[in-house]
């Protein structure tokens, strides 16, 4: 029975397409793997605090040493890191917000990166292999080749925590131009967007059925 971690990242909820991506993952996953198990956490609804210098040195300072403000911050980042590394399959939905990832998703990143549980100090890649699943939403358009694209601080940063430090099985799907239609200037854009949005949909229900294919 696999067990699938759900984090969604978007402060808006009304009308969010990468909210709306990661609701089409899920219910392929649910479909493909009825008796699987998912942990959903909405850090657009519930941040997660920022890391602090208390939560940095819980993970250095032995545990009978610690002030009850490190071990506070040392069981939250436990507590985390123990959610994270219970998934067998990972999926996160974010959109970029000014040029980069939301500020959520980079204090939930910062909480769970912990060396020697999360990230290796050696060989041993606890997470190495399962399959992670970005699924992210841009307003403007950052495809290859595009004039914008070398502004997109979303993937890159993405891809070198869960592909080139956890070396997880990484897919990237987005969803391009959803300003299209809501901003001045790109009323030509909508139906490209309609269509980068439909692919997006349906490449997170195809990902969503083969992750969950590999588990079962
Ligand atoms: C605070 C904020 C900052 C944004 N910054 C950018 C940006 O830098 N580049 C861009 O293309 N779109 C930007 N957008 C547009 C969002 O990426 C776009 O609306 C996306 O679909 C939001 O994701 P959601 O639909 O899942 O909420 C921004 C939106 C917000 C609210």
């Amino acid at each position: 029975m696999a067990h699938l971690l759900h984090i969604d990242s978007s402060a808006v909820f009304e009308g969010s397409v990468s909210r709306e991506l990661a609701g089409a993952f899920r219910r392929a996953w649910s479909e493909a793997h009825p008796d699987g198990t998912v942990s959903h956490r909405d850090l657009g609804a519930t941040a997660v605090p920022h890391l602090d210098e208390a939560g940095i040195v819980s993970q250095f300072l032995p545990a009978e040493v610690q002030s009850a403000e490190q071990r506070k911050a040392g069981a939250l980042r436990d507590e985390l890191v123990e959610e994270l590394l219970a998934a067998d399959a990972l999926v996160i939905s974010a959109p970029m917000y000014n040029w980069n990832i939301p500020s959520t998703l980079k204090a939930w990143i910062d909480q769970v990166l912990v060396a020697g549980r999360t990230l290796a100090f050696g060989d041993a890649k606890p997470l190495a292999g399962r399959p992670a699943t970005l699924l992210l939403s841009f307003g403007g358009g950052y495809t290859p080749g595009a004039p914008q694209a070398p502004r997109n601080h979303v993937e890159p940063y993405l891809q070198t925590v869960f592909k080139d430090e956890l070396e997880m099985d990484l897919v990237v799907i987005s969803a391009q131009l959803t300003l299209a239609g809501k901003v001045p200037g790109m009323e030509d854009l909508v139906d490209l967007a309609q269509k980068s949005r439909s692919d997006a949909l349906a490449a997170a229900e195809e990902r969503a059925r083969k992750a969950a294919g590999a588990l079962a």
